[in-house]
């Protein structure tokens, strides 16, 4: 089953395609990009968008698959061996792994939620939300301590098991059901939602080219936004894409595996945008209350739920939004998986390299179940809204060593993503690029490119002085793009 190092290995290029794209779609493509696309100038801000992706993502992309392939080892494996002194950077990688899944599992846990939610109105009125209205559903919900954590749990339960069957016969085997199925689940919501009357109100909303956009909101903040959501949307910056390039044979093709995982992740999220945004728009140009254009919580979890069970209401819209949640779900599962497989890979690593023989199900359980474990605030919290116990955390001046920043945050999510998406992982990407770019030299991604004979490195010289000079710029802007949101600094 496995390769002779006990560590594992993808089955084939395309289940490692599969499981790459699975875990590059995910939230972020869903409540994120249709409305942020929407409300920073549309197909204005998907060209600058689009440009992000071939200049800084598929140089980080390539960099990432071909630094794991080379050294064969998770991300903080991969970073020792390049160089003693960076492998804490590796660490980054592996910390963000954990804080981003303890609250990813979380809001997968509400996807879950919601898509028995509607299977069970299919059956029952009101079995499935209680009879409540979108709002006040989610707002019950949301500060239901028990039930989040009884769903946070499932979710985690699931991503581990499917960790546990390792990489070919676990992560490989589910993500390519799972990746067709949520295709198909996608088109059909589609298809529902642009026939819908006043669906071209959404559909103008996210598409309509509004280049005026750039100068009302500041170019450098669409900028920002843009940089930030490709980051997050396509795993970059934590060693995902290491890791699960280290699984992967060298006859494949690296420059060709690293150009198609953006396109799919685009494609896709343009398909949630077309999902989403047209019947959104069509309900709100009917005047269905409690509709608008939004992102977030807000958008999944309310208004669209609104869309499905009053928009559309009886049974085709709890078909629909069954259909609809459980796709979520899928997307966040397949993402989730990665994530969890960052943290587990190092302490399979660790114990291949002593010569000892890991037990990848009982690494696993543990390292997952400690991630349930850091997740259990997020899910009592309330998503901040001070209610069971909301917490509010204060970080004192002493962590920054600054006397005028002192920063509260109002909920444990903010909090863990600002951590990791916030600073690990554009910290991380930057000193990956200098690391390679000026340290160590390009040349050993072109050399890992090139490993198998025949496959010859064909973007080098344009791959080259992205990585050099274009991602350090670029991520840089994505550090600076979050703390600014994070902390209020106004810098855009
Ligand atoms: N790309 C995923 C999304 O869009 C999130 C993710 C980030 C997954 C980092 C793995 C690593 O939701």
């Amino acid at each position: 089953m496995n390769n002779e190092n006990n560590r594992g290995q993808w089955a084939s290029n395309l289940g490692f395609l599969m499981a790459a794209v699975g875990s590059a779609v995910g939230l972020g493509n869903i409540w994120g990009f249709p409305y942020k696309m929407g409300a920073n100038g549309g197909f204005a801000f998907l060209i600058v968008y689009l440009v992000l992706v071939i200049f800084v993502g598929f140089a980080t992309m390539l960099g990432e698959l071909a630094l794991g392939r080379k050294t064969g080892l998770g991300v903080i494996g991969t970073y020792r061996m390049l160089n003693k002194k960076f492998a804490w950077v590796g660490w980054l990688g592996f910390l963000s792994g954990f804080f981003i899944l303890s609250f990813y599992s979380v809001l997968g846990g509400y996807t879950l939620r919601y898509a028995i939610g509607f299977l069970m109105e299919l059956f029952s009125e009101g079995a499935g939300f209680g009879g409540m209205g979108s709002g006040e559903f989610f707002g019950s919900f949301i500060i239901n301590g028990g039930a989040n954590l009884l769903f946070h749990g499932i979710f985690m339960a699931l991503t581990i098991v499917i960790v546990m069957g390792g990489i070919a016969s676990g992560i490989e085997k589910f993500t390519k059901i799972a990746m067709p199925a949520l295709l198909v689940m996608l088109v059909i919501v589609i298809i529902r939602s642009v026939t819908l009357e006043g669906a071209s109100t959404g559909i103008a909303f996210m598409f309509a080219p509004n280049f005026s956009a750039f100068s009302e909101i500041g170019f450098m903040k669409v900028l920002k936004t843009a940089a930030g959501q490709m980051f997050f949307s396509l795993s970059l910056g934590m060693g995902c894409m290491i890791t699960y390039g280290s699984y992967l044979s060298k006859q494949e093709n690296l420059e060709k595996n690293a150009l198609i995982i953006p396109i799919a992740d685009t494609i896709f999220a343009l398909m949630a945008g077309l999902a989403v945004m047209p019947a959104v728009g069509a309900f709100m140009s009917q005047g269905v209350e409690g509709i608008s254009f939004g992102a977030g919580p807000g958008l999944l979890f309310v208004t669209l739920h609104q869309v499905f069970s009053v928009g559309m209401g009886g049974f085709i819209g709890n078909l629909f939004g069954f259909v609809f949640y459980f796709l979520v779900f899928i997307a966040a599962i397949t993402s989730s998986i990665s994530l969890l497989e960052v943290c587990t890979a190092f302490f399979i690593d660790s114990k291949v390299q002593k010569g000892q023989v890991a037990n990848r199900k009982k690494i696993t359980i543990i390292v997952g179940l400690v991630i349930f474990l850091i997740g259990i605030p997020v899910g009592l919290d309330g998503l901040g809204s001070g209610v069971a116990g909301g917490a509010t955390i204060d970080i004192p001046a002493v962590v920054f060593g600054m006397d005028e920043v002192r920063v509260a945050f109002d909920c444990w999510l903010d909090f863990y993503d600002m951590i990791s998406e916030g600073v690990f992982m554009p910290l991380g990407a930057i000193l990956m690029s200098v690391l390679i770019g000026w340290v160590l030299k390009t040349n050993i991604v072109k050399e890992e490119v090139e490993a198998s004979d025949g496959i010859k490195m064909k973007a080098y010289a344009f791959w080259d002085f992205c990585f050099k000079f274009i991602v350090p710029i670029g991520i840089l802007f994505v550090l600076l793009g979050q703390l600014d949101d994070f902390f209020g600094l106004g810098i855009f």
